[in-house]
């Protein structure tokens, strides 16, 4: 009785929800959660309660449609063969039309818990961080399960199993803060990426143009520029060569860490067929090889470790405001107030807000009066800009400050590629990774305002007059 009053109830309001659903009419996170992690489980207990209920209890007749002996009486009885075989054909198109409706459940709960709104805004707060980060990124296109779980079974399966184990912690309150790189559990770097990109065609070098500007009075604007030597992991005639190299068909890298995070690397081994190992040890008397480090095939994810949740350094999030004119460039010394703020602990984004707001005002009120006096928007603005650069890197709930994540492509502080580079050498021969820097990119330009190799690219000479940029 229990579960069909279950059933009668939720049935029809679960075949329009789906509906809405699947239609994408509602698209809330949390409807998707009460609908296919608490409606769709208590119909399927309500399903199991009616059969079970029925199919036990002989002595209800009423009920008792199930019960083998009433049907074995049934069908000794002349005359009632053909009232029992009507009845069986409608329990047949019921259970046919349940079925079809747990389907389509099972269906949109898969869709569900594979989709942005599950991932990212079900555990706002947890994933805020990430979901930030990942919507900044030239990868906020595609869904979170595109590189989190896999399409081949294994994958997806174990995927899954650990997010239900995340749930858990979600519940209990017992996650990490900040959450921790999930790099055991993610589906190899190679078969993710690959899915879109093709290690083997990135076979041309990439020009990288960093705009920053300096802590003066101008907020003066700077250029870093680049050449970067990506090259490609075998393309058609060429072998493998440049910085995509590490990827290469025919040779395997495998590294040993002494850290969860990959920073410490103590020993690597270049596999290639038919060729004898190499061995490459670490220098440092601090990171010898131990026989608890972790060994881990390199691939995609071991330099680019954030491709898409990129958590900025200050100054690079500060420049990235300032360029994209969200923190205005002609507010004298802004750039070296906000970084002065926003590098500073604050217990909370709130605190963070109105510390950065009053100190800005105060700042420029006692430093440059005239110039608040009839302009008052372009502060106004740069504030919004400053906490926004915070706000986008910075989380205190999650214990996340500035570098919790740190980013290995690039070599800021020795990590990312100096990791290895200049710090390992050759076991037979002593010979150290190159850590020359025209191996990986050649430097175009470095902090220079109006650099030469700017106007080339332009198509404005060398010799013409500045432009006033
Ligand atoms: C382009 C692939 C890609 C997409 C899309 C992606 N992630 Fe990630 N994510 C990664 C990689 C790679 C790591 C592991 C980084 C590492 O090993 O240090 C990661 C790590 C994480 C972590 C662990 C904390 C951290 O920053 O290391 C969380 C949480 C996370 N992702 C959540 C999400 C959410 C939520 C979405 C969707 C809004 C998403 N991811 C989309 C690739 C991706
Ligand atoms: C579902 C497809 C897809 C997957 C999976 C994917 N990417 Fe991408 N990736 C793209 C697209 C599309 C772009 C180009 C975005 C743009 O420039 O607008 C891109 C851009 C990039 C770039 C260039 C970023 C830049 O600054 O221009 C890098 C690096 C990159 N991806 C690395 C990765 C890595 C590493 C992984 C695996 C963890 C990965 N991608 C997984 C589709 C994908
Ligand atoms: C040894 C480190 C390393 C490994 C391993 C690596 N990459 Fe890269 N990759 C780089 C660097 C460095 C760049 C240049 C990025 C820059 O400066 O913006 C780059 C550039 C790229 C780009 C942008 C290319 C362009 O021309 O715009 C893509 C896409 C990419 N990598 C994908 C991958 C994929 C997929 C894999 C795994 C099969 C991979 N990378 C493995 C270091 C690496
Ligand atoms: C796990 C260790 C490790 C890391 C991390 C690493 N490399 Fe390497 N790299 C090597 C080894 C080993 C070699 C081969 C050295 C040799 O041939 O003597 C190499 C060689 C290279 C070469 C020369 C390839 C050629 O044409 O001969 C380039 C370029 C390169 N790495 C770029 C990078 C860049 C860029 C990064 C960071 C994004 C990086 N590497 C990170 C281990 C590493
Ligand atoms: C093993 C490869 C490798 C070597 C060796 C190397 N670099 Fe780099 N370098 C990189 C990568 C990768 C980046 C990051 C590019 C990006 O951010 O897109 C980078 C970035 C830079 C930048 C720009 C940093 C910024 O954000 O403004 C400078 C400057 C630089 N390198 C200087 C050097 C100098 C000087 C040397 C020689 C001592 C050197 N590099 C050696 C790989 C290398």
């Amino acid at each position: 009785m229990v579960g069909a009053i279950i059933v009668t109830i939720l049935l029809p309001i679960l075949s329009v929800a789906i509906l809405f659903d699947l239609f994408g009419i509602i698209e809330n996170p949390y409807f998707g959660f009460l609908l296919y992690l608490v409606m769709v489980p208590i119909l399927v207990v309500g399903i199991i309660l009616v059969y079970a209920g029925t199919f036990f209890s002989r002595n209800n007749e009423e009920i008792g449609v199930f019960a083998v002996e009433y049907i074995k009486e049934q069908f000794s009885r002349p005359g009632r063969y053909s009232r029992i075989r009507n009845l069986i054909y409608l329990i047949i198109g019921i259970t046919f039309m349940i079925c079809i409706i747990v389907g389509f459940a099972t269906y949109g709960g898969f869709h569900y818990t594979g989709s942005i709104n599950f991932c990212a805004q079900f555990c706002h707060t947890i994933m805020e961080p990430q979901m930030k980060a990942y919507q900044n990124s030239p990868h906020s296109k595609i869904s979170c399960v595109e590189c989190h779980l896999g399409k081949d079974a294994g994958w997806a399966e174990r995927s899954r199993f650990s997010g239900l184990k995340q749930l858990v912690a979600v519940a209990t309150d017992s996650y990490s803060r900040p959450i921790l790189s999930p790099i055991d559990e993610l589906r190899p770097g190679r078969k993710t990426c690959e899915q879109c990109h093709l290690p083997e065609m990135f076979h041309s070098d990439r020009l990288v143009i960093k705009d920053k500007f300096l802590p003066d009075e101008k907020n003066t604007h700077v250029q870093t520029v680049l050449l970067m030597k990506v090259g490609s992991g075998e393309f058609k005639m060429r072998s493998a060569h440049g910085i995509h190299w590490h990827v290469s068909q025919k040779e395997e890298l495998y590294y040993r860490h002494s850290d969860r995070e990959r920073k410490k690397i103590t020993s690597v081994r270049l596999v290639e067929k038919g060729k004898q190992d190499i061995l490459y040890k670490a220098i440092d008397a601090d990171l010898q090889p131990h026989e608890d480090d972790v060994s881990r095939k390199m691939d995609c994810v071991d330099c680019h470790n954030r491709p898409t949740h990129i958590f900025f350094s200050p100054n690079e999030a500060l420049d990235q405001k300032i360029a994209a004119d969200v923190i205005p460039r002609y507010l004298p010394f802004i750039k070296r107030q906000a970084l002065e703020l926003i590098t500073q602990d604050y217990p909370s984004v709130e605190e963070a807000n109105a510390n950065i707001s009053r100190k800005l005002k105060a700042w420029y009120q006692q430093n440059y009066p005239d110039l608040l006096e009839g302009n008052a928007t372009l502060l106004a603005k740069a504030i919004e800009g400053t906490v926004e650069a915070y706000k986008e890197n910075v989380f205190p709930k999650m214990n996340i400050t500035w570098g919790t994540y740190q980013n290995f492509i690039g070599h800021n502080d020795d990590s990312g590629c100096f990791r290895c580079h200049g710090k390992l050498q050759e076991e037979k021969s002593g010979k150290v990774i190159s850590s020359d820097c025209n191996i990986c990119h050649v430097i175009l330009a470095e902090e220079e305002a109006d650099p030469d190799v700017m106007r080339t690219l332009s198509g404005r000479s060398i010799t013409s007059a500045p432009q006033n940029r």
